[in-house]
């Protein structure tokens, strides 16, 4: 089911160092936002610590750990995740199907053992830190960065998985191909405005400065990838580098509503 408003779009991805500073991002952002991401660094530094401490301040956790190792491993840590009442998980595709279909039948199997709702499962596709050269000289795949994309998301769904992470520009033929059920989230955001957050974020046109990317190199506004037809955007510096997180997330919100 897709979300249900614009705030609800928006994951922050709560790359940050302690839990100290993940609870106060999020008290700032409650209000703004129902949804959070927490990655590799926070969950290595705080543990499960941390999605409690976002379920507590009602956020839904996607917990972004990309998974990527044998089938029975992986179906052991869906499982855990699973218990902590994550809302969204993910795997990395290119881990096969058979490692896919291992995580998607953890989920189910522990959301009744556990009492708690099934999370979405996803599959990771190509990070969008990567561009056709880097796939193609470091990773070994000669084949366009979309149509790879495309591969791993019918894989995923093949697997029983109920969507795909993949870069704004990839959002279009993945839902012409996948289908309007299929959950798209996407990173690789950042809004078009002149001074992040102090601003309404603008799509930039023509004329407009080249959207700042950090190491992203796939990237695309917030409403362009909306307008793609994504179901969830993660947006981390953005929100989390603005000197008003809150002001930065409420534009974001506004901009993704706006006719
Ligand atoms: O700060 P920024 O908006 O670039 O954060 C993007 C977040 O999305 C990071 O937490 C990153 O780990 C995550 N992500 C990504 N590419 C993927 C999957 C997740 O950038 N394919």
């Amino acid at each position: 089911m897709p979300p249900a408003s614009p705030a609800d779009r928006v994951l922050v991805a709560l790359d940050v160092e302690t839990l100290g500073a993940a609870e106060r991002l999020l008290d700032r952002l409650a209000g703004t936002l129902t949804g959070c991401k927490i990655g590799s660094q926070l969950f290595t530094a705080a543990g499960p610590a941390a999605v409690e401490a976002a379920r507590k301040r009602g956020f839904d956790v996607f917990l972004d750990l990309k998974y990527h190792d044998i089938p029975s491993t992986v179906a052991g840590a869906v499982r855990e995740a699973t218990r902590l009442g994550v809302a969204m998980l993910d795997v990395h595709a290119s881990g096969g199907v058979a490692m896919m279909r291992a995580a998607a039948e953890a989920a189910a199997r522990a959301a009744a053992d556990f009492g708690v709702a099934r999370p979405v499962c996803l599959g990771v596709t190509v990070l969008t830190s990567l561009d056709r050269t880097t796939l193609h000289r470091e990773v070994g795949v000669p084949a366009a960065v979309e149509a790879h994309v495309l591969r791993l998301a019918e894989r995923a769904q093949e697997a029983g998985l109920d969507g795909c992470v993949a870069s704004p520009q990839e959002v279009r033929p993945l839902r012409l191909a996948l289908g309007r059920a299929w959950v798209i989230v996407t990173p690789g955001i950042r809004p078009g405005g002149v001074e992040r957050g102090a601003e309404p974020v603008r799509v930039p046109d023509r004329r407009s400065p080249p959207l700042p990317t950090d190491d992203q190199v796939r990237v695309a506004t917030p409403r362009a990838a909306l307008a793609a037809g994504a179901d969830y955007l993660v947006v981390g510096r953005p929100i989390t580098g603005a000197a008003d997180p809150a002001a930065a997330a409420a534009a974001i919100v506004r901009d993704l509503g706006a006719p």
